[in-house]
């Protein structure tokens, strides 16, 4: 059974203390048990402050990116080993704007899911089409060939170590929400991808979340589909009060506090 999970992509939004804010009032409306993991991956220089507010609670933390090395001359990076110890438990790794503006491979993705798996963090590994690419009808072929260079590799058993996020990239940030149905079969695809690569109970294992312009109002509609299982969301995640929505709004019958 697969625990669905709503994780917030801050971005480059938040400092330390707006963070804190942020957790603070999270925690106050996010009360009930919850049938729905959350997460919350604020930039670096936040991740101390978030922990320290999130400690004893249920709501995870997660970082946006790494390097792929322990440690090393690399200036301005920063390495899996200090993400543990700053107590994230996922990362988000080859979101596509990485790959845009900062010419992320999946050869690079590749090696980074590695190294995140070494150091026990769950990474969120993001794939997705370009509106070009989906208009020529590309879409399965180009997540196809990003799920192949970014999960090189990887045994069954490290295989239901990952979660994946499909994202299509003319939906994030533009008010364009796929249509659940075309969520389901790009997330479907992924499934019998990793059921080629694994098997079926690996792959039955492994959550594919959504993103792209995930609201309060479409996220019931998105979860509702078989092989959605959350969402990963980034504008409609910066406000306490919007962010919670969505987490219920993905776990609908259950009660709030
Ligand atoms: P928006 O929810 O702002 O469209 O961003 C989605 C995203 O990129 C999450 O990683």
């Amino acid at each position: 059974m697969r625990v669905p999970l709503i994780a917030g992509n801050w971005k480059m939004y938040k400092t330390a203390a707006e963070a804190g804010d942020f957790i603070r009032q999270l925690k106050t409306v996010l009360t009930a048990q919850l049938r729905v993991e959350v997460a919350v991956c604020p930039p670096f220089t936040a991740l101390h402050a978030a922990a320290l507010e999130l400690a004893g609670s249920r709501i995870a933390l997660g970082a946006q990116n790494m390097h792929w090395e322990e440690e090393g001359a690399y200036t301005g990076e920063v390495s899996p080993r200090m993400l543990k110890e700053a107590g994230c438990r996922y990362v988000i790794l080859g979101h596509s704007e990485r790959r845009q503006y900062f010419h992320e491979t999946d050869q690079e993705i590749n090696k980074k899911l590695k190294a995140a798996l070494k150091w026990g963090l769950t990474p969120i590994v993001c794939v997705g089409e370009k509106l070009a690419e989906r208009e020529a009808g590309n879409t399965i072929a180009v997540v196809n060939a990003q799920l192949e260079g970014s999960l090189a590799g990887l045994a069954a058993e490290e295989l239901t170590r990952l979660v994946i996020a499909y994202e299509p990239v003319w939906a994030i940030g533009t008010g364009r929400t796929a249509q659940p149905e075309d969520a389901q079969q790009v997330n479907a695809f992924i499934r019998s991808v990793l059921t080629t690569r694994g098997g079926a109970a690996a792959a039955g294992a492994i959550r594919i979340l959504y993103g792209g312009s995930v609201k309060p109002d479409n996220i019931a509609s998105l979860m509702a589909q078989p092989d959605v299982d959350g969402a990963l969301v980034g504008g409609a995640s910066l406000r306490p009060d919007v962010f919670a929505a969505i987490v219920k709004g993905g776990c609908p019958g259950e009660g709030n506090g």
